[in-house]
């Protein structure tokens, strides 16, 4: 296979390590290894000081299949497969489902492989482009405008990277009666799910919404555990997931053993760790809607309903973000995510609002904004 470089997982691979505030980021400040092993309870104890470091299960430690299934309404243990993060996820996924004379379409700006793969792939992608001027919703005529006899898969990314956007229920439930009216697989990419700013706009996972409806989630970014790699793919459709098994022999076979205990651990623990999560999302998001109050003429800001980013906008004429972030990361050590790195070339950027450093990063991009923007 011939796939394009991840441009925002080179821009990373250069950035990531090399700077002092990453304000980007799209995942929540990685919670401690000791306080995790700290919240084990007697079973996930003795499997960890018993933990031997052979090959494991490949479809999941069964205890982390049952914790999983745990997070739906519907879902069976056996309805569950593991993977080495989302990403790997996403990559057997579009493997499986799609190819030539397949049509995807996917939510534009999107996270590149939920694109990138079935691409590569030979399917025809096409792009279902969120707007600013729609506060970035999902346009349901549209969408059934897209829908062809070849669409064979919808991708959503609820809540979304990099916008924030959280459909509303009624959205929702039309997404999935449009998936189904096509005859397709819908994939809610949930990596966010349980970042919700108003739990109550909580909605429910695709998984348990449809038979073809599948649901990938991970201990990255609401579990604020990305170290760990454990990412899974939730759905009622058995010979999907057995498709996804026999590929997966070929990308990492079973999980690291250790990562599996600690997600069993953190998952057993998910109110604590998502209460942590949403804490800080919430003190964050505060900082950061008083910043872009005060700066409501340089830069426009659509509130996120969910995550731990959003997309503002550098309104400044005649100013390249591209430009401004790079003098940004060169006098303050901050970075900024420009949308050109994730194939949208106007002047939107990502900020990540998950991070402990967050105030001191803010304090430091404000203090740049006052010198070259006003
Ligand atoms: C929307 C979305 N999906 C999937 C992934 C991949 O997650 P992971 O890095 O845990 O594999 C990411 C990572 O940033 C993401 O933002």
């Amino acid at each position: 296979m011939r796939i394009a470089d991840f441009a925002l997982e080179r821009f990373f691979a250069r950035w990531e390590f090399a700077v002092e505030h990453l304000l980007c980021a799209s995942d929540v400040e990685a919670y401690p290894m000791a306080e995790l092993v700290s919240l084990a309870d007697d079973e996930t104890r003795a499997l960890w000081d018993g933990l031997r470091l052979g090959y494991t299960e490949s479809t999941g430690h069964p205890l982390l299949r049952a914790e999983i299934a745990s997070l739906y309404e519907t879902i069976e243990p056996d309805e569950v497969l593991t993977f080495a993060g989302a990403e790997e996820a996403i990559f057997c996924l579009m493997n499986v489902v799609t190819g030539t004379g397949d049509q995807v379409i996917v939510t534009s700006p999107a996270y590149q492989s939920l694109y990138e793969v079935a691409h590569a792939n030979g399917a025809d992608v096409t792009l279902h482009e969120l707007r600013e001027a729609h506060a970035w919703a999902i346009d349901l005529d549209a969408l059934r405008a897209q829908v062809t006899p070849a669409t064979r898969l919808i991708v959503v990314n609820l809540p979304h990277n990099p916008t924030g956007m959280l459909a509303d229920r009624a959205t929702f439930d039309s997404l999935v009666e449009i998936a189904e009216g096509a005859g397709a697989h819908l994939l809610v990419d949930e990596v966010y799910r349980g970042l919700e700013i108003d739990e109550g706009d909580r909605l429910p996972t695709g998984a348990d919404s449809m038979p073809r409806g599948i649901s990938l989630g991970v201990m990255s970014k609401s579990f604020a555990m990305p170290g760990l790699r454990i990412g899974w793919i939730a759905t009622h459709d058995r010979d999907l997931l057995d498709a996804l098994a026999r590929f997966k022999d070929y990308t990492t076979i079973c999980s690291s053993a250790p990562s599996e205990i600690l997600a069993i651990i953190g998952l057993r623990s998910r109110d604590r760790v998502l209460g942590r999560s949403r804490s800080i999302v919430a003190a964050n998001l505060e900082r950061v809607d008083v910043f872009f109050e005060e700066w409501s003429d340089r830069f426009s800001w659509v509130r996120p309903r969910g995550g731990s980013i959003g997309y503002p906008r550098l309104t400044v004429p005649g100013i390249r973000i591209d430009d401004w972030a790079a003098a940004l990361v060169q006098a303050e050590g901050v970075l900024l995510l420009p949308g050109s790195q994730l194939g949208d070339p106007g002047n939107h950027f990502r900020l990540g609002f998950g991070r402990a450093d967050l105030p001191v990063a803010l304090d430091r991009l404000e203090a740049f904004a006052r010198r070259t923007l006003r």
